[in-house]
């Protein structure tokens, strides 16, 4: 239940005007601070984009993105859309309320619920669990076109290790370029965009996805 967090504020963090007033219920992960970060250097324009977010959490990347112009679908497990929704109201005025929808979205599960109409897709800190990988990649091939342009900001641990998600499953089926990196932290973003492989006559996404 959302009382089972503690309201923070990112007054105390020296991040640019856009987010420097958020009020969070959860504690964005530096990794989804180091994104907003990169989206804010890099003058990233979400103005007219459609745009999705997986596994969303507190919802700052999201909110960032609607503050930047982005038409943006927050998406989580149900249980933790409550807390999505109240950093909404918090932090995004009134006016650009229509601009944030918030959506239970289960990888492997719920996705099929959602068109592949997304300009851009978003996950901050949402790759950590070897068991999730072949369903959040699931998800990722079914709300992408080749035209869509996903960003994955990843914090590597243990370090230094083979991440078989970023190494072997995403290369077969996406353009994976290092945009952004925090050394210090070992986070990594990184700018993905589908391949227009085919397989035989089936595209690429309807192959199983195994981890073995
Ligand atoms: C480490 S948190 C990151 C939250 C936020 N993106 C951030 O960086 O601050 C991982 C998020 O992924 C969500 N998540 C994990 N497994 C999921 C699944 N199978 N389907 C949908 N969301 C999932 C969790 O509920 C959680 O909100």
């Amino acid at each position: 239940p959302i009382s089972h967090f503690h309201p923070i504020s990112l007054n105390t963090l020296t991040y640019q005007k856009s987010i420097s007033t958020l009020k969070m219920w959860m504690h964005p992960t530096s990794t989804a601070l180091t994104l907003c970060e990169y989206f804010e250097r890099e003058k990233i324009s979400f103005a007219g984009k459609k745009v999705i977010e997986l596994g969303s959490g507190s919802g700052i990347v999201g909110i960032l993105a609607v503050l930047l112009g982005g038409d943006v679908t927050f998406t989580d497990r149900t249980f933790i859309l409550k807390q999505i929704e109240h950093n909404i109201v918090a932090n995004i005025p009134s006016s650009c309320k229509g601009s944030a929808k918030v959506c239970a979205l289960s990888w492997g599960e719920d996705q099929t619920k959602f068109l592949s109409e997304y300009d851009v897709i978003l996950g901050s800190d949402i790759v950590y669990c070897l068991s999730s990988y072949p369903s959040l990649l699931k998800t990722l091939l079914h709300l992408s076109q080749p035209e869509t342009t996903i960003y994955i900001a990843w914090q590597m641990w243990p370090r230094n290790t083979y991440n078989i998600f970023f190494r072997d499953m995403l290369p077969k089926h996406f353009h994976l370029q290092l945009v952004d990196e925090n050394i210090n932290e070992y986070i990594y973003v990184y700018k993905l965009t589908k391949k227009q492989s085919f397989v035989g006559d089936q595209p690429a996404d309807s192959v199983d996805v195994v981890v073995v």
